[in-house]
């Protein structure tokens, strides 16, 4: 009987960080790809940020946790994304394409998921506190460790500007991952840094 209600527990605890990670999933990705979509101008980008939203919520309630994709492909994903929205706020972004892969990297499902919505935020302040023209994302892979370095053009961040919830988040995403986020103001604008650790393949992707 004991052995019975330890499982019901168990599943239980699973089903409630399974329901923290769709709400938390769907509220920053979801979201800040409506209020992206409000800042088009034309009706047809718009469009399609909606079917974007709608495939976004389709990925985040189906269970693809086990799901392993080549660390270039993740990388692509994410930088087609952005290019995207910072062209509804009239940022440029300088994000050299990858080659094909290089690497044998892959990135796990939950992973993935966590860089897209850290550089998301990343991106909403540059476009709602920086007034910037520019944004640059640098890729290195170095001793196993992937470091996206995103700086932007901007007024800088404020060294006594206080942490929301966007950057609170961010460096709890990263923690999750095991990684490291730092974020500064640079000698131009502000300079934010991502770094996670990599796992060789040997699994097959999707
Ligand atoms: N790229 C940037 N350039 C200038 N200031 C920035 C930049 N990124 C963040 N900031 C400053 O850091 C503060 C904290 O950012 P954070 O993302 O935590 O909160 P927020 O964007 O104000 O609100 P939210 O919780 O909705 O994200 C911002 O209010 C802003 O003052
Ligand atoms: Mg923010």
């Amino acid at each position: 009987m004991g052995a019975l209600i330890e499982a019901r527990d168990a599943y239980m605890r699973g089903v409630a960080k399974e329901r923290a990670r769709i709400a938390q999933d769907l509220h920053d990705d979801v979201s800040a790809r409506l209020l992206t979509s409000l800042h088009r101008r034309s009706a047809d980008m718009m469009r399609k940020d909606v079917r974007e939203a709608m495939a976004d919520i389709r990925t985040i309630v189906a269970d693809t946790a086990q799901t392993w994709r080549p660390m270039e492909e993740v990388l692509a994903d994410i930088r087609f994304e952005t290019m995207n929205r910072l062209e509804a706020y009239d940022i440029a972004l300088d994000w050299p394409v990858l080659d094909a892969p290089q690497t044998s990297y892959v990135i796990d499902y939950a992973t993935a998921r966590h860089l897209l919505s850290i550089v998301r935020e990343l991106l909403s302040n540059v476009a709602k506190h920086a007034e910037a023209s520019r944004v640059s994302v640098e890729v290195e892979v170095d001793a196993g460790r992937l470091k996206l370095r995103i700086s932007d053009d901007g007024i800088g961040l404020n060294a006594e500007a206080e942490w929301g919830n966007g950057l609170l988040n961010t460096s709890r995403r990263a923690a999750l991952i095991k990684g490291d986020f730092h974020i500064r103001r640079g000698e131009v604008g502000t300079i934010a840094l991502v770094e996670i650790g990599l796992v060789t393949g040997g699994r097959p992707s999707l």
